[in-house]
């Protein structure tokens, strides 16, 4: 049994194109079964006693390199989402969070990134983080520079713990779905102690039910840190 409770739990959700063909639909059909999951997901985490942030990799640095209506759309959706979400988020006491590059996304959703944000700052019982034009190097390189125009001239682990965008500078639980066994240039600090787990599911189909065996799973998992215990 894990003396360390799951507080921060990252997901890469893949496999939304693959679910989509198998049906003869387009990929974007996917995408939008997999945001309803990710509601699901958000839900089920504001209610256990333990977690603390839930983060979701929504769209990488080299997510630019699908064909421009796939991105076109993935923004539209991640718009209508915020849009929807917010009374969730208020029911659900769960604050949003954007980490990433955001700057490179039309000033409209800049702005419901950034008003959701601030709708949901005062929310405590969990905090769900969006990756978003997210790259783990690309974030540990920002942290870094961000301390040496603080003028720091020697770097602690510490300094960039606390200078990533992340508000939890350890996951606990990684999961990938579809089958796919890659960490694709996700919160790379951040996974440095984390337990893995590789589902077969495709994420348009990952249910609740399953998240709780994993988190079953994870619970009787020993973690040792580097030590023998
Ligand atoms: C992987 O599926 C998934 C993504 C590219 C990102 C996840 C995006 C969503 C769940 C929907 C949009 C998000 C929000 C927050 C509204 P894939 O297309 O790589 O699947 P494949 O490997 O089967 O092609």
């Amino acid at each position: 049994m894990t003396d360390s409770p799951l507080r921060n739990l990252a997901i890469i959700m893949d496999g939304n194109g693959r679910w989509a063909a198998q049906r003869g639909l387009n990929r974007t059909k996917g995408h939008e079964k997999g945001a309803e999951v990710i509601r699901e997901v958000t839900t089920y985490c504001a209610k256990h006693p333990t977690i603390e942030t839930v983060t979701f990799y929504a769209f990488s640095t080299e997510n630019w390199k699908r064909p421009k209506l796939e991105v076109d759309f993935l923004m539209r959706l991640l718009d209508r989402y915020l849009q929807n979400e917010l009374e969730t988020y208020q029911k659900n006491n769960v604050r949003f969070l954007a980490i990433g590059d955001i700057n490179a996304f039309s000033k409209k959703l800049q702005e419901r990134i950034r008003t959701t944000e601030e709708a949901t700052k005062s929310n405590k019982d969990l905090t769900h983080v969006l990756a978003l034009n997210y790259g783990g190097r690309a974030e540990i390189v920002s942290a870094v520079n961000r301390l040496l125009a603080k003028g720091k001239t020697e770097i602690t682990e510490t300094d960039i713990s606390t200078a990533l965008q992340t508000p939890y500078s350890d996951i606990d639980l990684l999961i990938r779905t579809s089958g796919e066994e890659r960490v694709s240039n996700f919160l790379l600090w951040q996974i440095s102690y984390a337990e893995f787990y590789f589902s077969h599911t495709l994420w348009p189909d990952f249910t609740t039910e399953e998240l709780d065996e994993i988190v079953t799973d994870y619970e009787q998992r020993t973690r040792r840190f580097g030590g023998l215990k």
